[in-house]
């Protein structure tokens, strides 16, 4: 190689800085550059490793020329980080200066467990401490699951007893959780012990106690030496653990299709403590807990053998209770999409979810 070609070389390598710079806008980018150009297998070192190629009275000649590009070089590469390290400081501070640490927060809805949610958790919580399982049933029932299994045929007058959402395919909007009784026996015979709770719809008139749709839950027990007096004291134990202190029960008998005998179990209004409010139609008790000894025909018709077995049930009003345990004197405020009246109930509610 002669000085002439290595000259036309570097300008060439010049040249190539030259055009690239406007292209590199950041600073990674212009680091590659500069390995690519300046880096041990690059153009540049190729041109230092050469100089001693050269005759020795041209050497000194070639090595100044080789090292004023490559400082040449590395300056203007230099010159151009300092741009692009000022522009990304600028930007930064931008974004600094835009931000108003003063402007108010964006306002979030906190969400929380529906009461009659919570209840739902603390009582099935209680049950399956004491070995029930937990089921579930079809909200949209047969009139056999509904009523016939459950020892109400179609022209019983008990059938009146329940307002009914008859459907165009014959089938109803299940008017309580009872027909899960049913369904439980096929499914796991005798004994058993068994908790539903589910959302019943009833055509009524709707006022501050009574809503299309609400909640149950439904209780099962069967076994050998099952007896009035088990119910009994289950349901005290269940309302005073829900209601977080003693309550007073009244027990009157209750008739049912379904149970023989049926019982009623009326809890004092907790709303009023008993002394008598519009809740409790001033009668100082609320009806919470419908009950009774299984009827045999029930245990017939979930394929269990009323001579072998006996059981009770009960269908827990479980909107009556919510409504109970946290003050709520209007049924409908539950359903309606205003949360406000809710708040309060849904912070106790929170408060038992992360007891
Ligand atoms: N299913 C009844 C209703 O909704 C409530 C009920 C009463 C359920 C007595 C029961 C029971 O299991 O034994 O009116």
């Amino acid at each position: 190689m002669d000085i002439a070609k290595l000259t036309t070389e570097l300008d060439q390598i010049e040249r190539r800085v030259e055009d690239a710079l406007p292209t590199l806008r950041s600073i990674d980018e212009l680091r590659r550059f500069e390995a690519e150009i300046l880096g041990k297998t690059g153009p540049l070192s190729a041109f230092v490793k050469a100089i001693k190629d050269f005759p020795a009275d041209q050497r000194g000649q070639v090595g100044q020329t080789v090292n004023s590009r490559k400082n040449r070089i590395e300056a203007r590469l230099g010159t151009h980080r300092d741009a692009l390290q000022q522009q990304a400081a600028g930007a930064e501070q931008q974004a600094a200066a835009s931000f108003d640490p003063t402007l108010p927060g964006e306002w979030r809805e906190m969400g929380s467990v529906h009461p009659v949610t919570a209840v739902q958790w603390e009582i099935e919580r209680i049950f399956v401490r004491l070995g029930f399982t937990i089921e579930a049933g079809p909200e949209m029932e047969s009139e056999f699951f509904n009523f016939e299994a459950l020892n109400i045929p179609g022209d019983h007058p008990a059938r009146d007893m329940q307002d009914t959402f008859w459907l165009k395919n014959g089938m109803v909007l299940r008017t309580h959780t009872s027909p899960v009784q049913i369904r439980a026996m096929h499914k796991f015979g005798a004994p058993l012990r068994t908790l539903v709770p589910g959302r019943c719809f009833r055509y009524e008139t709707l006022d501050a106690s009574h809503e299309c749709t609400f909640h149950q839950v439904e209780g099962l027990m069967i076994d050998r030496d099952i007896s009035i007096a088990n119910l009994i004291a289950l349901s005290k134990t269940l309302l005073s653990e829900v209601m977080h202190r003693e309550v007073e029960l009244r027990i009157r008998p209750g008739y049912f299709p379904f149970v023989e005998p049926g019982i009623e179990i009326d809890m004092n209004c907790q709303i009023c403590g008993g002394r008598g409010c519009p809740t409790c139609k001033h009668s100082g008790w609320v009806e919470i807990l419908p009950c009774g000894m299984v009827h045999p025909n029930v245990l017939r018709a979930g394929r269990i053998d009323p001579t072998q077995w006996t059981g009770f049930a009960f269908g827990l009003g479980l909107t009556r209770l919510a409504m109970m345990k946290y003050g709520i004197r209007d049924i409908r405020v539950l359903n309606a999409g205003d949360l406000r009246p809710l708040v309060g109930a849904q912070r106790l509610a929170g408060a038992i979810i992360r007891e």
